[in-house]
């Protein structure tokens, strides 16, 4: 009997694929059975996750999705795809009172902008199939919980929050899923701008004190509530939020 949690058969795009999280994502996925589309900006990194996915017929797209004519190349050159997990994703660092419209619009456009605009050029370009799951990386921050600092951050993810819920109604009659992961702390690039401005006793405060279940996350945690809410298993799931974050939000 096939397991409701398998992948077989199903083509999965990655966006933010060549490291990471969405590198972990990608890894699981292909270990459950689904032909992988990699997508980022590098092309050496997106090699390099390719040789650690399991089975074939996998793919690697080159794209800035801050661009809106590569993110239509992209779409205009994909087949039709049975799920996607928007993973691209960068942080900000800035107080309020620091914040330049400029670099606002920076990370709105690829933590926000990139994944409703390539949504939107799926479905009208009709490479979603009947009964496909979207899924979007958010975070606990912005969602669950306010960070100081980053503020523009959270508020684009937030925004994207908005989206998945209206996308998941109007997507709903052709049972096609849309869905949110928002993941606590994981240890990856994305924190090494972090990294600069905080000790490691910091870090080593935050993981103790603040995740109840005493460690920082891996990229294969989050993968295997990004497989479930794929898979047919999550099949009357739709518009909600998996919080991935060892109990931080319950603090
Ligand atoms: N790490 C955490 O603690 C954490 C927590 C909550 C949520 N998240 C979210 O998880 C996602 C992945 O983050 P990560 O921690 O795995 O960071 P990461 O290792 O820095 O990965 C970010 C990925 O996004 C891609 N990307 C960035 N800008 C892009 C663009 N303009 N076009 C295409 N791809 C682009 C990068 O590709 P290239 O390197 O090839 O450019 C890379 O593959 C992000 O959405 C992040 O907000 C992370």
């Amino acid at each position: 009997m096939i397991s409701p949690f398998s992948l077989e058969g199903k083509t999965v795009l990655v966006t933010g694929s060549s490291s990471g999280i969405g590198r972990g994502i990608a890894v699981e996925c292909s270990k459950m059975g689904a032909r992988i589309i990699l997508n980022g900006r590098s092309m050496q990194r997106l090699e390099e996750t390719m040789t650690l996915l399991s089975g074939s017929g996998h793919s690697i797209i080159e794209a800035d999705l801050s661009n809106q004519s590569e993110i239509e190349k992209l779409v205009q050159s994909i087949p039709q795809i049975d799920g996607c997990v928007f993973c691209a994703g960068i942080p900000q660092v800035c107080p309020v009172k620091h914040i330049k419209r400029g670099e606002l619009e920076d990370i709105f456009s690829v933590n926000t902008l990139a994944p409703i605009m390539m949504t939107s050029a799926l479905a009208k370009r009709k490479k979603i199939t009947k009964g496909a799951s979207l899924v979007f990386i958010e975070s606990i921050s912005g969602v669950y919980v306010g960070t100081r600092g980053d503020v523009s951050y959270n508020a684009s993810k937030a925004a994207l929050n908005g989206f998945v819920k209206g996308a998941a109604l109007e997507f709903a009659s052709q049972g096609i899923r849309v869905n949110a992961v928002n993941p606590g702390l994981v240890p990856t690039n994305i924190l090494h701008l972090t990294n600069s401005m905080f000790s490691e006793e910091h870090h080593a405060d935050i993981m103790l004190n603040s995740y109840p279940l005493k460690r920082l996350g891996k990229p294969e945690d989050i993968a295997y509530g990004v497989i479930y809410l794929l898979s047919d298993a999550s099949g009357w799931v739709t518009g909600t939020n998996l919080v991935i974050d060892g109990g931080y939000v319950l603090n």
